[in-house]
């Protein structure tokens, strides 16, 4: 496996690559979540790269930038055993370097949901996937359903912009008691972590009343939020049932939606969800 940091570096083992190219971007603190994604990729394609940057320009300035978990020689030995082919790891100063002003900006998609809640986000997303699609020209690129409204935005971006790219969406791998696997899971202390599972059970209850036959999405947000304000350690900041295509809020589900959430453990934020229909 080799581990690059600069463009040329990148370029010029990239272009010794055999074969189809598969590429899983990833700001690291690796769990088994992105170890999906790597095989996957491994599964589909002769080459694999993985990118590991903490991207600055996605994190808003209440965010937890300075403290996101950083540990590249763990990562490292971890894609080493997954197969993985190449690492590029580049710094700030090569992904922003000084005087940087171009932006990626997806439009509609990302007026709700986590973009309505986190101002800037996926601009910062969408600029640094291009960035990185750019360099490392990959066939496929594997992003995880755990980020839906993530996926359908860069969906959208390489449709948009002409990427000759496809983007496989996995789905989300979970702990046995159902937490969706998060880098930001680490922040939890053990009281935390137990009262974490909140949200697969909450979004289990709205899912066993849609599967009876509940497809008022006003019910179905309802059984998530009754479900949360039983747990005291968290706090739910939104819950929506929405149009899996556009994001849009439903009134009734009809095709298939996107059961989505976003819950306060402390200060550690944490989102899930559940494809319906
Ligand atoms: P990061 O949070 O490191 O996630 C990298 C990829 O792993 C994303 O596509 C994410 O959806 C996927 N992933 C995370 N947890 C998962 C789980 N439990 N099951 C399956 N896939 C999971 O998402 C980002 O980084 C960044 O926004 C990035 C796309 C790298 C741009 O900076």
């Amino acid at each position: 496996m080799k581990n690059v940091s600069s463009i040329p570096e990148l370029r010029l083992a990239r272009r010794s690559l055999p074969g189809a190219v598969g590429f899983v971007p990833t700001m690291g603190a690796l769990h088994a979540g992105h170890l999906s994604l790597v095989q996957a990729a491994r599964a589909e394609c002769a080459s694999v790269v993985v990118s590991i940057f903490v991207n600055p320009t996605q994190f808003g300035p209440q965010e937890d930038l300075s403290r996101y978990p950083r540990d590249l020689p763990r990562d490292l030995a971890m894609l080493e055993k997954a197969g993985v082919d190449l690492v590029w790891s580049p710094g700030e100063e090569t992904m922003y370097p000084p005087g940087f002003q171009t932006w990626v900006e997806v439009e509609a998609l990302t007026r709700h949901l986590e973009g309505e809640l986190r101002p800037g986000h996926f601009r910062g997303v969408t600029t640094v996937v291009a960035k990185l699609f750019n360099a490392v020209l990959p066939d496929k690129a594997y992003f995880g359903q755990k980020d839906a409204q993530q996926a359908a935005v860069i969906q959208r971006m390489t449709r948009d912009l002409d990427f000759p790219i496809k983007i496989v969406v996995c789905p989300t791998l979970r702990e046995t008691d159902g937490l969706a696997m998060s880098s930001r899971n680490a922040y939890l202390d053990p009281a935390q972590r137990k009262a974490a599972t909140i949200l697969f059970r909450a979004l289990s209850a709205a899912w066993a009343a849609y599967e009876k036959g509940e497809h008022d999405a006003g019910q179905l947000r309802a059984r998530v939020s009754e479900a949360v304000a039983t747990e005291p350690l968290a706090r739910l900041q939104y819950v929506s049932c929405a149009d899996a295509g556009s994001l849009e809020e439903l009134a009734t589900v009809e095709g298939k939606a996107l059961l989505s959430m976003a819950v306060y453990m402390g200060k550690t934020r944490l989102i899930d969800n559940f494809v319906l229909g």
